[in-house]
């Protein structure tokens, strides 16, 4: 099978986050000191994929490659896609055809930031599975996402978008890992009421053909929410919190890359000299001082 390879999806025009994203992309807003897309990139590193296409809207684009680049620096090769009118999830599929060239693919949300426990170990296992997996979380508010109906025998019969009356608390989260067929299944799934190809209508192509896995993160996990001015605060406060506490970095490609073997000490002294002047870039030169 041919290695699986990444898709962020980070398009859209960020309008609930007005007058910010006037000028900006919402995914390469701060989530405290690093750019918001820093962390689904570093989830799609940690499930060891080293190929990643970007989307983003065509304006944006040129903001996108002056902060990540060609991904070298990482020991990735990133690439970018436009996507003019953000048309729904599963269109990401149809425009990423070509890059995928029959690979099976994960795509992330370039806004959805993760962390728990046994995290990395769950996605290299997600890598490893045919058909497609996904992630449900238990969240308060379930009619703002792709919601999970289940059957008496605790199986998934239905996947709901923005349902008005949830038929349970379990949303599914922005991280899809589909085997080769996804764009093609893709290219057969009718826009929804809004107008949207849909990424709940693509996974239920899935799931009738009993090709879907669907994994829980426990209470243990963090899925946060970027979407509002507050929630985008707290996001930027939790991953302080969680940094300045352990003394560890989180959603760092750096480190990643490093802890991979993907970079060599002297590429990961470079990043550390270019940060020199802040907390990130002394985290990563005491980084080269370790074995
Ligand atoms: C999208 C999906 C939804 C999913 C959510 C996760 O919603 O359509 O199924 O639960 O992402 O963040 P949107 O962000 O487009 O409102």
């Amino acid at each position: 099978m041919a290695q699986r390879k990444g898709i962020i999806l980070a398009g859209g025009s960020g309008t609930r986050l007005y007058p910010i994203t006037l000028g900006v992309s919402k995914q390469l807003l701060p989530i405290y000191d690093k750019p918001m897309i820093y962390y689904p990139l570093s989830v799609l590193m940690l499930s060891d994929i080293r190929e990643i296409a970007i989307i983003t809207t065509p304006q944006d684009q040129e903001q996108f490659k002056r902060t990540l680049g060609d991904g070298h620096q990482w020991g990735l090769e990133l690439s970018y896609i436009a996507q003019p009118n953000p048309e729904g999830l599963a269109q990401a599929y149809v425009l990423a055809e070509g890059f995928l060239n029959g690979a099976p693919s994960a795509m992330v949300l370039g806004d959805n930031l993760f962390f728990g426990h046994g995290f990395p170990e769950m996605l290299v296992d997600a890598n490893a599975r045919p058909g497609g997996t996904v992630f449900c979380y238990r969240v308060q508010d379930p009619q703002r996402y792709g919601v999970l109906e289940f059957n008496a025998a605790g199986g998934v019969d239905r996947i709901v978008e923005k349902p008005v009356s949830a038929p349970s608390p379990y949303a599914v989260t922005g991280l899809y890992f589909l085997d080769e067929t996804a764009p093609e299944r893709a290219k057969s799934v009718q826009p929804s009421a809004r107008g949207e190809l849909e990424i709940t209508s693509l996974l239920e192509l899935y799931l009738a053909d009993g090709l879907l896995n669907v994994q829980q993160m426990g209470r243990g996990f963090a899925w946060l929410d970027t979407g509002t001015h507050a929630s985008l605060l707290d996001a930027g406060n939790f991953v302080r919190t969680l940094s300045e506490r352990q003394g560890q970095q989180m959603g760092s490609p750096e480190e990643i890359a490093w802890g991979k073997g993907w970079i060599t000490r002297d590429a990961l002294r470079a990043r550390a000299r270019a940060f020199g002047k802040n907390e990130y870039g002394s985290y990563l030169m005491r980084l080269t001082e370790e074995g």
